[in-house]
């Protein structure tokens, strides 16, 4: 859905057929979940949605259907993006207010002036404790559990074909450092109830993507780590789940944090796709520029960081209007934040030649584009950094012979030590620290790449790894 969507949308926008090529083939290809190399620079995108295409994401945001008829707020919708969310039009009082009795009228405006215009549409949400309509919230136990999967099925069955991703649950973990799910007449039901939304989910719509959202995940904290807990859990038994939103509602007392990128990169490794489903900064100027850029570069650092909405177009829209937390003025002119959010998409790193999640067998490798080194295999090593620690990725290329395992060592300044890797086996977290193959990316044929990476306190080694091949 989101790569006819977009790539339609692409189409009509582009203003050269080799833009048009690109934008297609790359947002297709993403969203068919496989490896994309960019074989040139693009050009540049004028407007978030091309932008972001040009990058092989989406750009969206919520949309309230009562302002589908003001013109300046449509003509930045369609202007600059290729994505909605409905605001509250989906949730559960709006869509069944009685008991068996749902509504779709206001949400149906939203998705068809989506389907009308190219934008891909994010469901919003099936399962949640909070605007339940009166007649679930006096619900219980059995009756509710049914309730609840009654509605997760009709609704998604009612926009099936429609939806490009669908926030299945919303909110179920606690805030605080507990790590445990939020209590509530849902959670009552049994600790089974999220996946039991994501199978009924997965049956009505099993074309679309299946998100849990939430917020203050953004980085690893007690709650995030209870949510990656379940999506390990969920991946490792089969639970259909393809993506973890992260709401991202960021002001001066909860900013974007230190480990943002670090965070969504391991969340991606889990191997679902990873969104920014509701991002708004509250401030102005060019603090709040430059946090909406971290933002954006965060994403596209992050190969299954599929796209961002934002959470409404002009700043009177905002549920919290009074932090002017968005891209556009009341006025629809662009903010020193929207011109920072376009130059980082457009500056952005394009995704990397090899996305594996941890747990995909075989290789992972994209075809050789130089020849093979003449050792047992190469390795380089790109960082992203931050105050206090870094991500490194390192990329291992076989040598003429190839591989049947390899052995990465990187020697680490003093005081940086790794605290996660992903798609190698570890030893060591300081000094001079190895990372061997696993069993789906040893086997290397001449020339092949595979990639590997860490995260660290502290700061990044001056030298390159060294690389040794078996
Ligand atoms: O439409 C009625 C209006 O008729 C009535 O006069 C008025 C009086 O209160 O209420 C209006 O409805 C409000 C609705 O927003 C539309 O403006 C609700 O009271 C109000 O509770 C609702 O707030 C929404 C909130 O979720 C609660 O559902 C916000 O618009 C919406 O931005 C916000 O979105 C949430 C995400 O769903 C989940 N993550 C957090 C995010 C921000 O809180």
């Amino acid at each position: 859905m989101i790569s006819s969507a977009v790539r339609d949308r692409g189409r009509t926008r582009a203003r050269s057929g080799r833009r048009a090529a690109l934008v297609a083939a790359v947002v297709s290809t993403v969203a068919a979940g496989m490896v994309v190399a960019f074989a040139g620079t693009a050009s540049a995108g004028t407007t978030l949605a091309t932008a972001a295409a040009e990058k092989g994401r989406y750009f969206g945001a919520a949309v309230a259907a009562h302002k589908l008829s003001d013109t300046t707020y449509v003509g930045i919708l369609n202007r600059e993006f290729n994505s909605v969310t409905p605001e509250n039009e989906m949730k559960i009082d709006a869509t069944e207010p009685q008991q068996g009795q749902f509504t779709f009228a206001n949400a149906d405006r939203i998705v068809n002036h989506a389907r009308a215009n190219g934008m891909a549409v994010r469901g919003h949400t099936l399962a949640w404790h909070s605007q339940q309509p009166s007649w679930m919230q006096n619900m219980s136990g059995t009756a509710l559990r049914q309730a609840m999967l009654n509605h997760v099925t009709q609704v998604a069955t009612y926009y099936r074909g429609k939806i490009h991703s669908w926030d299945v649950v919303n909110e179920a973990f606690a805030d605080g450092n507990t790590g445990a799910r939020r209590d509530s007449n849902l959670q009552r039901t049994g600790n089974d109830w999220i996946e039991a939304a994501f199978r009924a989910a997965r049956a009505a719509d099993p074309g679309a993507k299946l998100c849990y959202n939430d917020y203050n995940t953004d980085g690893q904290n007690a709650k995030s780590n209870a949510v990656y807990a379940m999506v390990q859990d969920f991946k490792a038994r089969g639970v259909p789940i393809d993506c973890v939103g992260f709401q991202s509602h960021f002001n001066s007392a909860s900013p974007v944090p230190a480990d943002y990128q670090a965070n969504l990169q391991r969340f991606a490794n889990l191997g679902v796709d990873v969104q920014i489903t509701e991002l708004d900064i509250e401030g102005s100027g060019t603090a709040q520029a430059n946090s909406y850029a971290t933002v954006v570069k965060a994403c596209l650092a992050v190969a299954r960081c599929t796209g961002i909405t934002v959470w409404g177009i002009r700043d009177t829209d905002s549920w919290r209007a009074s932090g002017t937390p968005l891209l556009f003025d009341g006025n629809g002119t662009k903010k020193p934040a929207y011109t920072a959010t376009l130059d980082a998409l457009n500056g952005g790193t394009p995704v990397p030649t090899t996305t594996p999640p941890p747990t995909t067998p075989g290789p992972t490798t994209p075809p050789p584009t130089s020849p093979p080194p003449s050792g047992g295999c190469a390795a380089s090593m790109t960082v992203q950094t931050w105050t206090g620690g870094f991500v490194a990725t390192i990329r291992v290329t076989a040598g003429a012979a190839g591989t049947n395992g390899w052995t990465t060592s990187v020697t680490l300044p003093s005081g940086a030590t790794v605290v996660n890797a992903w798609n190698s086996q570890r030893s060591g977290d300081t000094g001079t620290v190895r990372f061997s193959n696993v069993a789906y990316n040893g086997q290397l044929a001449p020339g092949q790449v595979t990639e590997f990476g860490f995260q660290a306190t502290g700061v990044p080694p001056a030298g390159s790894p060294s690389c040794a091949a078996s």
